[in-house]
């Protein structure tokens, strides 16, 4: 089976396209570089031992899309392709709901025109917000995210969801909670553009000497040390899931399917745990200071994965520990390029 991957040179995207090689898929690349670069497909196809096809533009030209479409004869897709700064979202609102929604609502429209099924939607932990439960269900109620990247996500799925209702689709919406990880090839992980905003590549980045301390946001939360706890998926975790989720949708004998599954590993770690876990694991110092909070942070997120696990067959098991000695050999990786 063909398979459109959008965004499939980026972080999660191109660990899914290793998986969906090995899994025998076709896979079709559409990514528009815009926050990654040529060498990582040279990577997969390093890594996988497989040739994707790539198709380098900007997935909000309606008519490439509807060649790509004629061209191939495309049966479901994962759709990665976004903008993702939070921080960057306030000051660029119009660029994120354009860029996230109108790839999105693109390529729903070419498979209602064509008929086609089997759609899969990154979504995000960020949508329930300060959840009032914890772990956060399925069905824990949304909130209204402080974020535009946010409400990008949040209207994603309605968009979705309406689309697959009205035109009797089979959709998976994949809330993941905070990936993190390299490829355990050291040849494929995450490219932060200029000051990282996520704590895994800033605690990295100190650690390399390219930043010169971390900023631990806020040391006074309720939590059992005092800094903010999250969930920590390894990407190459939750790039199986994404399999596992389009090998259901394909089985499925349903006209409509609409699957929501939270993506964590069910553990929150706290910022502090994440560095003293990136020293031991990597034996190198990462020199920090407290700072006050960060403005839109929430105290504590993490998932209740046990629907995935059920209905998937599929588990995160994968510690922090390795995960994190991960990111450090692609850090030394990333450092041999220059
Ligand atoms: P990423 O930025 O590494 O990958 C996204 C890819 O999409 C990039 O390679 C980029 O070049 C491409 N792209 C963006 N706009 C495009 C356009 N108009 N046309 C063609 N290509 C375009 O991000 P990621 O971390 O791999 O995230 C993948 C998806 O998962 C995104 O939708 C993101 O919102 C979502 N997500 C990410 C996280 C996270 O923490 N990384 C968490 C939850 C959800
Ligand atoms: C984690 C913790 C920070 C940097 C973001 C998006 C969310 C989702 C995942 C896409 C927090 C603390 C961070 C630093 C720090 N992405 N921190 N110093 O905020 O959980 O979520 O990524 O959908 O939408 O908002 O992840 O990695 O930014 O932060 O102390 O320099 O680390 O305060 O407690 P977050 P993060």
């Amino acid at each position: 089976m063909t398979i459109l991957v959008t965004g499939g040179l980026g972080y999660i995207g191109s660990h899914t396209v290793v998986e969906l090689l090995k899994n025998n898929f076709e896979v079709v690349i559409v990514d528009d570089l815009s926050n990654s670069e040529k060498f990582i497909l040279e990577n997969i196809e390093e890594v996988s031992g497989k040739k994707p096809i790539f198709y380098p533009f900007d997935l909000r030209r309606k008519e490439l899309i509807h060649q790509l479409f004629d061209a191939h004869h495309i049966e479901g897709c994962i759709n990665f392709a976004a903008y993702k700064a939070v921080g960057e979202s306030q000051e660029k609102p119009l660029d994120y709901y354009e860029n996230n929604l109108f790839i999105l609502i693109n390529i729903l429209q070419e498979f209602k025109n064509r008929n086609i099924s089997n759609f899969i939607f990154s979504s995000s932990c960020t949508v329930y917000g300060q959840a009032d439960e914890m772990p956060i269900h399925e069905t824990t109620p949304l909130k209204m995210p402080e974020s535009v990247y946010g409400k990008t996500k949040q209207m994603g799925e309605e968009i979705i969801l309406d689309f697959a209702k009205a035109y009797h689709k089979k959709i998976s919406l994949l809330r993941y909670f905070n990936p993190i990880g390299a490829h355990p090839s050291g040849k494929l992980g995450e490219l932060p553009l200029g000051i990282p905003n996520n704590l895994v590549p800033f605690v990295t980045q100190t650690a390399a000497g390219i930043r010169k301390e971390l900023s631990i946001f806020g040391n006074d939360y309720p939590t059992l040390d005092g800094t903010a706890v999250r969930d920590y998926i390894y990407v190459v975790d939750l790039a199986k899931a994404h399999v596992a989720a389009l090998q259901k949708l394909i089985a499925s004998t349903e006209d409509t399917v609409l699957d929501i599954y939270n993506l964590g590993t069910g553990n929150g770690s706290s910022v502090l745990e994440v560095v003293q876990a990136f020293e031991k694991a990597n034996q190198v110092a990462v020199p920090y200071k407290i700072c006050d909070r960060r403005v839109g942070d929430i105290t504590i997120a993490y998932a209740n994965a046990t629907k995935a696990e059920k209905e998937l067959g599929w588990k995160a098991d994968t510690t922090l520990e390795i995960a994190l000695k991960t990111t450090w050999q692609w850090q030394k990786y990333l450092e041999s390029r220059n």
